[in-house]
């Protein structure tokens, strides 16, 4: 009954036996390897973007933070969702790899911004000449952090806003493949044909063991991105096993396999929660979602053996029946026999 997070999870089978093959002899270092070439080309033909740039690092922080350090110049401000992780949880990476830009916070009730508060932040910058902020990238996470999706129409409405003004859009896709499985758009319509620049592909949460698949849609960034990745010790010599997990991931379908079992199991336990009457706080749509609940009934869950995050306020002490928020983030090997014994204790 593991619902902390889907990197709690166990990496799969085949992308471990990727890089086990993959560890074979020698090999050219630092992208070099002809699996990368591979890996672009399968990425390429997945997002019908045959011209766009592929790199690979090994977390989402430096994906985010280096793409957002290329779109970015250091006195611009980066347009985002309050609860975005690069405002919540990279402890300022992006203001540090861009040199000094900032973060405008947007209103994002349900975890997607608002396209009124985008316009009117945007709006808000710019006008105290060389005195304040230029304005900046704009950057959407799908699935948001608060579990919900925007779907193409959403993305091209926001990005729409940015374009109208200049502005690059870049997207934290960390869980991209759970909101792909859940609307079954295709990655180009979701991405670049909504006017996304540069997306950051998380795989690790989806069954890796530690790799973001980096896509600028622009080629002519790359280069510029090649030397901050470098500049910022994210470039990996033994890069093969990078292009390993990539190749393995992409290939036959398994990161939208793995994002769908991930889904499922999240929208058992959204149903069940829902049947017993537990408030949910905004609608399931992908692997994650929040719940309110008295501080008995988390304390009996944990005691029982679940685990996930509470979203502030503690199980110890205070009053067992004070609502608390808590977490549940399903990962591609939660099972239903988790998820029925975490029902049941309910
Ligand atoms: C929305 C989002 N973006 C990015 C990340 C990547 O973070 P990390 O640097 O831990 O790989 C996470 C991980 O929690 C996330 O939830």
């Amino acid at each position: 009954m593991n619902f902390a997070s889907d990197n709690a999870g166990p990496a799969h089978p085949a992308i471990l036996a990727a890089m086990t093959a993959a560890n074979a002899g020698h090999s050219p270092g630092y992208g070099a390897e002809a699996a990368m070439e591979r890996v672009q080309a399968m990425v390429r033909e997945i997002f019908e973007a045959p011209e766009a740039a592929v790199r690979l690092v090994a977390t989402g922080t430096a994906a985010n933070s280096l793409l957002l350090a290329t779109l970015a110049r250091p006195w611009e401000t980066i347009f985002c969702a309050r609860t975005a992780h690069v405002q919540e949880d990279e402890c300022n990476a992006p203001e540090f790899f861009t040199g000094g830009a900032k973060l405008t916070l947007v209103e994002a009730p349900d975890g997607r911004m608002d396209p009124d508060a985008l316009r009117a932040a945007i709006a808000a910058e710019e006008g105290r000449g060389v005195h304040g902020p230029k304005r900046g990238p704009v950057t959407l996470t799908e699935t948001s952090e608060k579990g919900t999706t925007h779907g193409p129409a959403r993305i091209a409405e926001l990005a729409a806003i940015a374009r109208a003004h200049g502005l690059p859009v870049h997207m934290d896709g960390a869980r991209l493949s759970n909101a792909l499985a859940h609307c079954g758009a295709r990655p180009a319509g979701i991405s670049w044909q909504a006017g996304v620049d540069a997306l950051s592909l998380g795989a690790t949460k989806n069954g890796c063991v530690g790799l973001e698949i980096v896509v600028l849609f622009d080629p002519a960034q790359a280069q510029e991105f090649d030397y901050r990745r470098k500049r910022a010790g994210h470039l990996f010599s033994k890069h093969r096993y990078l292009s390993a997990q990539a190749e393995a991931w992409l290939s036959d379908g398994l990161w939208l396999d793995l994002a769908a079992r991930a889904n499922a199991a999240a929208a058992l336990l959204a149903q069940g929660l829902g049947a017993r009457g537990v408030e949910l706080l905004y609608p399931v749509e992908a692997n994650l979602m929040f719940f309110r609940a008295p501080r008995g009934l988390h304390r009996r869950l944990h005691e029982g053996g679940a685990q996930y995050y509470l979203w502030g306020g503690d199980l110890e002490g205070g009053n067992p029946d004070d609502l608390l928020t808590g977490r549940l983030v399903c990962d591609w090997s939660a099972d239903a026999a988790a998820v029925e014994r975490f029902l049941a204790l309910i």
